[in-house]
């Protein structure tokens, strides 16, 4: 099967509105993109992985390498989607040919077809840099998780008149500067009502309401791998507890000499 395109992405809204909304889900490993892939229009290797995979506190301390390597994999692991690859904190927000050498090498050595920032005015200048050079550039506007030393923590954004103006004002900057989607994520529904009326690229929503042209969540939190989760996740199952019911049977059979059993032994040839 043919991979999805940029292009072919942004086409999905070419009359203005999404018949079919977009589907997108994180992936960071090639298994897990495998199984995924069937399903989804995107895969995006998020810096999510630092808490997901990796157990970290927040996104910064993520690296270029990680992201790498990840993203290498997700991209053998799948055939179908779009694969979008988080630049991490520090990566790009310096300047214009920062990102791009950034960029560049995500592109390079994943096989990846686009890469994600974070920002909206103050990246329009990076993101029409690295737009106008081949590098196709998914914007994220809204609570934007590298900024959270900056926003004081995960709440939603664009509760009260001038944040809801300066995130309908981001997300426009930079599509304009040419993103070819951009992701909204926890902000009010009528943000995303606006956002998704006035841009004419593909606004994915993640707390965001219904009213997008796309949706992505974090596999892990719709997998049910996690305790707490973000009120706009539905746990769409409960993977830890399948994960904590079956390490207790290997246990409690290993313990009691069960496994391994006959089948699982390997004997002499015989005749
Ligand atoms: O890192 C991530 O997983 C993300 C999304 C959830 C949008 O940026
Ligand atoms: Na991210």
């Amino acid at each position: 099967m043919k991979r999805l395109t940029v292009p072919k992405v942004m086409q999905r809204k070419e009359d203005g509105t999404t018949q079919e909304p977009l589907v997108m889900l994180t992936a960071y490993t090639a298994r897990q993109a495998q199984l995924l892939d069937p399903h989804c229009d995107m895969l995006l290797v998020g810096d999510s992985l630092g808490q997901v995979i990796y157990g970290l506190p927040s996104t910064l301390p993520v690296t270029l390498d990680m992201m790498c390597a990840h993203g290498a994999a997700v991209v053998r692991g799948s055939y179908h989607a779009l694969v979008v690859v988080d630049m991490p904190f520090g990566s790009y927000e310096a300047s214009p040919q920062q990102a791009f050498t950034s960029a560049s090498r995500v592109l390079a050595q994943t096989g990846a077809a686009a890469i994600k920032i974070e920002g909206g005015h103050a990246m329009a200048e990076t993101v029409r840099f690295l737009s106008q050079r081949g590098i196709p550039v998914m914007g994220h506007v809204g609570l934007t998780p590298q900024a959270v030393n900056a926003l004081g923590g995960y709440m939603a954004r664009g509760r009260n008149e001038a944040e809801h103006a300066r995130i309908i004002a981001d997300g426009n900057a930079i599509a304009d500067a040419g993103a070819f989607a951009v992701v909204a994520e926890g902000v009010v529904e009528d943000i995303a009502i606006t956002l998704t009326r006035s841009l004419s690229v593909p606004v994915i929503g993640i707390g965001a309401s219904a009213h997008c042209d796309g949706q992505v969540l974090v596999t892990e939190d719709m997998l049910g791998m996690f305790e707490r989760v973000p009120r706009f996740v539905k746990k769409y199952s409960d993977i830890a507890g399948m994960i904590d019911d079956t390490a207790a049977r290997y246990a409690s059979e290993v313990r009691a000499r069960t496994f391994p059993g006959p089948e699982q032994v390997y004997r002499a040839k015989s005749d």
